[in-house]
């Protein structure tokens, strides 16, 4: 408790030394509007600015996106900070010391750790560069680079590196050097630099490689990916996720590129390093590129911030597709404009700009097709237009249907319809549906109404028919506020009364139901979870804790959604004192919603 009030004291004297406008300011393009500052919004795209900042209450909200917050909550989300930077990071702008006390003991554990490792890689990229800059033993390395066209100014720009192999450096080049400055072995190991060696002692993960330093929002090096000189395996190796480099969320080039992006409104995606490098050393700075993963819903998310429009620039081959298949899902759900181009056969973006100049990637970019178009062509060619194929082609629709918000959905299935030439009405009946993380996955049963739910509302359904007993948890949780599927809350009454009437176990519900799809749509399940694997404890508590937390995560923004409404209201009404009420009463519900997201990121 002595903590929390120490924090809570801490921040709002950090609060009050704070000033705002100046913190926005310094990533986004403020100007006076009335008594606030508008612009465009950071946390979604948008061509007229709807993002404001209020000095008077020290706080943001955007009337686009709904994204709300003070100044702790714009670093959290803008510059990805734990809670704990955050505050430091305002503090010491401020000229606050922080006391020791302020944070918790594991907060100050976490951060203190989270420090030593970006001072390791800090240190290696210097030692890298270094090495690269003058060393003789990187000579070869130094050839490559210019073969490849990449110039001095960009190896400066990149922060390019060097790391011996053993013939030139022995097996612990880095490592040595780095604890010879003072740094612990231990951290060096954990920042995935160095490799414990089965009977002790340790070797360099990078040898004989060009390195390149990925740098988080910041600007801090958080982690290496480096390619081997000429041919050899593993051709690129990426230092392993630490506490701070999560792949999955970093975009190689982002924090080099983002204000490029910015300026053009729209990113580039290609799938390499060197595709990256080459691109930018013809100009062309609007690129990114995952590091040796596909894309994730959060690469996605970390654009949106900076345009309008992202490109996928990816090989021609069966890998590029698939990657770039494999992404559309997560540009409808983030809402952003994506299109795509794939190379031509035997090219990648490096060995073409290097071939045609900055014009042949651009014309490439102007004929890019939009994401359904895409889409579309690529099923057609799997599948063809046979009877059977548009079968499949819809079935393989389902899942951007359903990933998409329902005015998507309805322009991709009256898309779609119309090119296929199949009514809407029968777009999404052929529902080929998928349990991903139920052990109980995909009940077959054809025409159990059950099947029509969506894939949250069908966990549910699943998870209450073989844990009945665990009915009142999620009745805690807000189950009856939070569905509004009438089959689901019809279900849920059938299972109150099932359970009034005595202990409820999957049997009893089994028994209960009425002939027909229904009730095979139980036996069917209990056969699947029958004859699956689990263990049985842990995977109910796990799954159970989930649903739990999907609910009241669900809840929440259900009631942020209705508070936006009002807050619509309010300011079409020019009610300045209610929209004033509103707004802090969004901001605190956005409060509980990121402490649930922070909770759950501790629980990983
Ligand atoms: P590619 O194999 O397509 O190589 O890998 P590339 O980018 O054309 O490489 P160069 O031009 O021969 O140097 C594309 C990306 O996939 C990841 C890397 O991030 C690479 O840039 N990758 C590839 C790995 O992570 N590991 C590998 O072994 C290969
Ligand atoms: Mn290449």
């Amino acid at each position: 408790m002595e903590t929390f009030r120490a924090q809570d004291e801490i921040k709002n004297r950090v609060r009050e030394s704070t000033d705002i406008v100046r913190i926005i300011g310094e990533s986004v393009e403020l100007r006076k509007a009335g008594v606030n500052y508008v612009g465009l919004c950071p946390f979604h795209a948008e061509k007229t600015p709807s993002f404001s900042v209020n000095p008077g209450h020290q706080f943001f909200h955007c009337f686009g996106c709904g994204e709300s917050g003070d100044a702790f909550s714009f670093m959290m989300k803008y510059h990805r900070l734990s809670f704990p930077e955050a505050l430091k990071e305002l503090a010491r702008r401020a000229g606050i010391d922080l006391p020791e006390r302020a944070l918790s003991k594991n907060d100050q554990l976490r951060l203190k750790q989270r420090e030593r490792l970006y001072a390791v890689n800090e240190a290696a990229a210097e030692l890298f560069q270094q090495t690269l800059l003058q060393s003789p033993v990187a000579e070869h390395c130094r050839t490559y680079l210019l073969e490849r066209g990449i110039p001095d100014q960009a190896r400066e720009k990149y922060r390019l590196g060097y790391a011996p192999g053993p013939d030139q450096g022995g097996w612990s080049y880095l490592t040595g050097k780095l604890q010879k400055k003072g740094l612990a072995v231990a951290d060096i190991e954990r920042a995935g630099l160095a490799v414990k060696k089965e009977h002790g002692g340790y070797y360099d993960r990078f040898r004989d490689r060009v390195l390149f330093p990925i740098l988080d929002m910041s600007g801090r090096v958080v982690a290496f990916g480096g390619r081997i000189l000429g041919e050899g395996k593993p051709k690129y190796m990426n230092s392993p996720e630490s506490l701070i480099f999560d792949k999955s969320r970093l975009l190689f080039g982002l924090a080099q590129h983002k204000e490029a992006i910015r300026e053009q409104r729209r990113a580039l995606v290609v799938e390499g390093n060197f595709d990256l490098l080459s691109l930018a050393v013809h100009g062309v700075e609007n690129v990114v590129a995952p590091l040796g993963t596909s894309l994730t819903r959060q690469h996605v998310r970390s654009l949106r911030g900076y345009c309008e429009e992202v490109v996928l620039l990816f090989d021609g081959d069966a890998a590029g597709l698939k990657a770039a298949m494999r992404s559309v899902p997560f540009f409808l759900a983030e809402q952003v404009e994506a299109r795509v181009v794939l190379l031509p056969q035997g090219h990648d973006p490096d060995t073409l700009i290097r071939e045609k100049g900055a014009g042949g990637i651009e014309e490439l970019v102007e004929g890019a097709l939009g994401l359904p178009e895409f889409v579309f062509d690529t099923l057609v060619k799997q599948h063809g237009l046979t009877l059977n194929g548009k079968n499949r082609i819809i079935a393989e629709l389902q899942p951007l249907f359903k990933a998409g918000d329902s005015r998507q959905r309805s322009l991709m299935v009256a898309h779609f319809s119309e090119k296929l030439g199949v009514p809407p009405a029968q777009m999404s009946t052929v529902a080929v549906e998928t349990t991903r993380r139920s052990p109980v996955a995909g009940g077959e049963i054809q025409g159990s109404r059950f099947k029509q739910l969506s894939r949250q509302h069908r966990q549910l359904v699943d998870f209450l028919i073989l844990y009945p007993e665990l009915l009142d948890e999620l009745l805690d949780a807000g189950l009856e506020a939070v569905v509004r599927d009438p089959l689901l809350l019809d279900f849920i009454t059938f299972l109150k009364q099932t359970a009034a009437a005595g202990p409820c176990t999957p049997e009893t519900i089994f028994s209960a139901l009425s002939d027909g799809v229904e009730r095979d749509y139980v036996a069917e399940l209990f056969m699947r979870a029958g004859t699956v694997e689990q263990e049985d404890g842990a995977w109910q508590r796990e799954m159970c804790d989930e649903l739990v937390g999907w609910l009241r995560q669900r809840g929440r923004l259900q009631d942020e959604a209705g508070l936006l409404q009002q807050i619509r209201e309010a300011q079409q009404a020019g009610d300045q004192e209610k929209l004033m009420e509103l707004l802090k009463r969004k901001q605190e519900c956005g409060r509980k919603r990121t402490e649930f997201c922070d909770n759950m990121l501790k629980k990983e």
